[in-house]
């Protein structure tokens, strides 16, 4: 016999330690889920804190205001007659644990500790929380008065339970435990649980919710039942962004599936259909102890309700990934803030570029999101700009008020740069400026002349020595970014505009792994969007926007060489790329980035690995040179990621030093040991390597190529 029921999972875009707001959130959340019928509702992973509250989960008052804003939601009208299921951090016997609590009209059912920890990545849960490692057990907890005064209750059951409804039987995974081979649905399954429910605190990265769709996908299908998945959105005060897409899934397909990417805090998804009564408990399967519930998710108005159909889930591409993602996170950070735009220093490289495009996309989001009637949103825009009236309808026309360019040159910057910085700050919208900061560059010459007594230092191309020449070309770097603050303060204040601006820093993954830039820079800044995309990536996505936001000349951009133009043209001419400059191909950093976060590769184990992958382009020899100046290259400049300004996460192997790679920043930069085991292998292989048929004839000689920009 089936049953109809109405299941809604919940993505919310919540906000650490913004108990007020997050509360408020949750409400409309339940409120939504009523409106469309559900008895039965999940909200994401630690919602009533935020998932990145970090150290703050050691804190009592975080606890304490956790069960205060529980109290507000057992009181609350709203809550009534229907099952809520919850997450937030419950100290149990002197032990914090990051749990479910399930009520319906002012009872707690049960409260279900996590009972594995994620600390891959951005994750440290072990950290703060334990796992709860007594399976299918089940203790007493007791209440704090505060809510023993709404419920009644002094004891609720705390641990590995599930909730026997009258007419069905509940189960909870979080996170982490899904992604487990042991997962705890499998058991529940076994032991007749239908619905099982899994609520995350899952973040962004490339390519990844294809992955966590499957996982929800086999879960179904080898348990059998609805698996809701329901996740946070936003960035919560974080470097990540947390990427929403909550589903449900019925005995192997998705019947309902959210926005991945979206500026609406509140999204609701609902399933209705029917349930299959399945013979319960496989013969020998372990029982779980079962919180008797005296509901039933089920009700008499079921029989007019439409059914939901199984669905074909529909994958972003990485281009779209981008142009969304790192999009709504800038959008979260800028109202959250309270400034009022942004200032970006626009080089009309890719890099820079890709950030104006990323802001003009954040724009058309949020024009998008008023049409389709977001007061939020509305109410945001209207802050931002200062303006109680109005109301964006062209992503251009707003983007000029949000967005400030400035193309900082001297009179060696190329026209043609210039020109791009030009036509792409016009087609984002921006509002933008040509700036010469030749006058800045001589007064700090001047004062270097005149205290020293020195004579003047020169470009190479003019007969200076590597010092002089890198000196000369940090300096330009540098006061581009005391430029860019001075602007970021002020260009509102010019315009009688109140607040000031964010600004923005434009260094992408593979620059900063191999430490190719000047510290202090333009890579450094309040923000950065790209600093955990890769240039490869970014060159896709400027491809997608040209099309999709009708921008004819990224294609020019797409072909030129990337070049940071701190040396003078000769003849007009670019006298330096960023390849050659690095002595290996953004390409080539891709893999070495890879395999030193994912892989977890030193130089000896990079070097066995590279020898056969590249061993259609270089010989032993050659693979050995590359790795050692990539070696040499990251660990002189790894002190640059102690500083690395504050970037959106999206790929697997971000070296940021804060939060998400943890290593040395002083290091012997010879590596002798490890060089030297490199070294040991090279006779043999090569000897195999020049007996290989078609043997490829590639030379690059490595150790000839100058680390211009690295330690300053
Ligand atoms: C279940 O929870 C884990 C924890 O985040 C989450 O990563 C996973 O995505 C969730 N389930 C699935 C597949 O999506
Ligand atoms: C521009 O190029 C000239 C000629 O090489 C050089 O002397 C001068 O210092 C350069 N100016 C800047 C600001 O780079």
């Amino acid at each position: 016999m089936g049953r109809k029921v109405v299941l809604a999972t919940c993505v919310l875009n919540q906000w650490a330690m913004d108990f007020t707001g997050n509360l408020e959130r949750i409400r409309q959340s339940i409120k939504q889920a009523k409106e469309k019928g559900a008895r039965f509702r999940v909200g994401p992973e630690l919602e009533i804190t935020g998932y990145g509250c970090s150290d703050h989960f050691l804190e009592s008052d975080t606890t304490l205001h956790s069960w205060q804003v529980l109290a507000a939601l057992l009181k609350d009208p709203i809550c009534e007659d229907i099952v809520c299921d919850l997450g937030m951090p419950v100290m149990h016997k002197d032990v914090v644990y990051n749990c479910r609590v399930t009520f319906l009209n002012k009872k707690i059912l049960l409260v279900r500790p996590k009972m594995a920890m994620c600390d891959d990545g951005n994750y440290r849960e072990t950290r703060w929380f334990m796992a709860w490692a007594k399976e299918r057990i089940v203790e007493d907890h007791y209440l704090p008065r505060m809510i023993t005064d709404i419920t009644g209750q002094h004891t609720v059951p705390f641990g590995d339970g599930v909730l026997a409804l009258k007419d069905t039987c509940i189960g909870s995974e979080t996170c982490e435990e899904l992604w487990m081979p042991g997962s705890p649905h499998i058991p529940q399954g076994l032991d007749g649980v239908e619905i099982f429910t899994n609520a995350s605190g899952s973040y962004h990265e490339l390519r990844k919710l294809r992955t966590a769709y499957t996982l929800v996908e086999s879960a179904s299908m080898k348990s059998g039942g609805v698996y809701m998945y329901a996740n946070m959105r936003g960035c919560d005060g974080e470097r990540v962004y947390y990427s929403g897409g909550g589903c449900i899934a019925l005995n192997g397909e998705i019947v309902a599936m959210g926005n991945q990417f979206h500026l609406a805090e509140v999204d609701i998804r609902t399933y209705r259909n029917k349930i299959r009564s399945r013979s319960h408990a496989a013969a020998r399967a372990d029982v779980y102890p079962r919180i008797v519930v005296d509901f039933a998710l089920s009700g008499p108005q079921d029989v007019s309700l439409p059914v939901c159909e199984p669905l074909e889930p529909q994958f972003l591409n990485p281009e779209e990934e981008i142009s969304l993602g790192p999009a709504c996170w800038l959008w979260d950070y800028l109202r959250r803030s309270g400034q009022s735009g942004f200032f970006l220093p626009l080089s009309g490289g890719i890099d820079s570029c890709s950030v104006a495009m990323i802001v003009h996309s954040m724009c058309r989001i949020v024009v998008s999101s008023i049409e389709a009637g977001d007061q939020q949103v509305l109410t945001d825009v209207r802050k931002i700009v200062a303006d109680a009236a109005y109301t964006p309808t062209d992503p251009r026309e707003l983007c000029s008020r949000i967005l400030h360019t400035a193309y900082l040159g001297t009179v060696n910057s190329s026209e043609e740069t210039k020109k791009r910085a030009e036509v792409i700050a016009d087609s984002a919208g921006a509002s933008h400026r040509s700036v010469l900061i030749d006058g800045a560059i001589e007064a700090i010459l001047v004062i270097f002349t005149a205290t020293s007594g020195f004579v003047r230092p020169k470009f190479r191309v003019n007969g200076g020595e590597n010092r002089e020449n890198l000196a000369l070309q940090n300096i330009q770097a540098r006061l581009r970014m005391v430029i860019s603050y001075f602007f970021a303060q002020l260009i509102l204040w010019a315009k009688g505009r109140p607040s000031g601006l964010l600004v923005l820093g434009t260094s992408n993954v593979d620059e900063s792994l191999r430490g190719y830039f000047t510290k202090y820079d333009c890579s450094s800044a309040d923000i950065n969007p790209i600093g955990g995309i890769s240039k490869t990536d970014l060159k896709r996505f400027l491809g997608y926007c040209g099309k999709a936001f009708n921008v004819p000349i990224i294609e020019g951009l797409l072909i030129a060489p990337p070049t940071a133009e701190l040396e003078p043209l000769s003849n007009g001419l670019v006298t330096q790329t960023d390849e050659e400059d690095m002595g290996m191909t953004y390409a080539e950093l891709s893999d070495f980035g890879r395999l030193r976060k994912i892989a977890g590769c030193g130089p000896y184990s990079m070097f066995c690995k590279l020898v056969h992958t590249w061993s259609d382009k270089y010989s032993p020899t050659e693979v050995a040179g590359k790795v050692k100046h990539f070696f040499r290259t990251y660990a002189i400049n790894r002190h640059k990621m102690t500083t690395l300004t504050p970037a959106y996460h999206a790929e697997r192997y971000s070296p940021d030093d804060n939060r998400f790679d943890h290593r040395q920043f002083l290091y012997n930069t010879k590596w002798t040991w490890q060089f030297d085991a490199i070294d040991q292998q090279l006779p043999e292989l090569e000897k195999a390597y020049n007996k290989r048929p078609n043997k490829p004839e590639l030379g690059c000689d490595v150790s000839r190529v100058e680390d211009t920009r690295s330690k300053v």
